[in-house]
């Protein structure tokens, strides 16, 4: 087994080979997920065909107390039936983001808000990558993604954390920060903390989506106008764009000096 699992990392350190791999099977995400969740094969794929909608629906929209309340209390594993079908139904854009990894990840890696974990297992197979710290404020994501990368047999350089503090705010040569921004209440303040954290040569591959969709289906996304404004005026003042000519909207950015 211990065997197996090593010629699968070794086989896996090659970039093309990860790429390939997550776009035959998105990292053996659907075994993982009857697996983890104990869903039998023939209710998958109904499973996933309801995850987004799903999970709008358990938004209780302005009643909400706090925006973090929505993904500690209420989503349950909704979120990672939503994040499953995403990930599988778009691999071709997943993948263009893990090809920006690719490029610019080393080091240390801080992955905030990191999900189902692609972009934290695809780290975690590159020899470029020493470690990562995995934050999601979600319990039921991070033991999903802990059991993932066990499968995988990647968990040594995976460390798994609530919140962005439990990682002792450590100096990152990487951060990733993907679909995560418009869920915070704050968002200029997250990338002030992102700022602190970076040293000259360090890279942030951030994107973000301030919109809640043509007919509501992210009610848990910010789109208040001074938020953003405030968002975008923290990002120009102490952000430098680098550029990377993947066709996507994710961005990458060191410290302006
Ligand atoms: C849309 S998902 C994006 C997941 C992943 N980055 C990806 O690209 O697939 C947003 C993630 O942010 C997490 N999240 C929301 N608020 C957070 C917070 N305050 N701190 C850490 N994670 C948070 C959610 O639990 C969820 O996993």
């Amino acid at each position: 087994m211990i065997l197996v699992l090593e010629i699968y990392i070794k086989k896996l350190k090659n970039n093309n080979l990860i790429l390939k791999e997550f776009l035959d099977n998105a990292f053996n995400l659907k075994s993982h997920l009857m697996e983890y969740l104990s869903i039998r094969e023939c209710d998958l794929e109904g499973f996933l065909a309801n995850a987004k909608m799903n999970l709008a629906n358990s938004h209780p929209g302005d009643t909400l107390n706090e925006v973090s309340d929505f993904y500690t209390e209420i989503v349950g594993d909704r979120h990672v039936a939503d994040l499953a079908a995403w990930h599988i139904t778009s691999s071709d854009y997943i993948a263009d983001t893990l090809k920006l990894q690719q490029r610019f990840s080393r080091g240390l890696v801080l992955d905030f808000g990191g999900g189902i974990g692609t972009h934290a297992l695809a780290n975690a197979m590159s020899s470029k990558v020493e470690h990562i710290f995995f934050v999601d404020i979600n319990q039921t994501n991070r033991n999903f993604v802990k059991y993932r990368a066990k499968k995988l047999g990647v968990e040594k350089k995976i460390t798994f954390c609530k919140t962005i503090q439990d990682t002792q705010l450590l100096k990152f040569d990487t951060i990733v920060c993907l679909d995560v921004l418009e869920h915070l209440a704050d968002p200029a303040s997250q990338i002030i903390t992102f700022n602190e954290i970076m040293d000259s040569n360090s890279i942030a591959l951030l994107n973000w989506y301030f919109y809640k969709g043509d007919n509501n289906e992210y009610p848990f996304h910010i789109d208040d106008s001074q938020i953003i404004e405030k968002f975008f005026e923290t990002l120009q003042s102490n952000f430098l764009e680098v550029f990377h000519p993947i066709h996507i909207t994710t961005r990458a950015y060191k410290k302006v000096r």
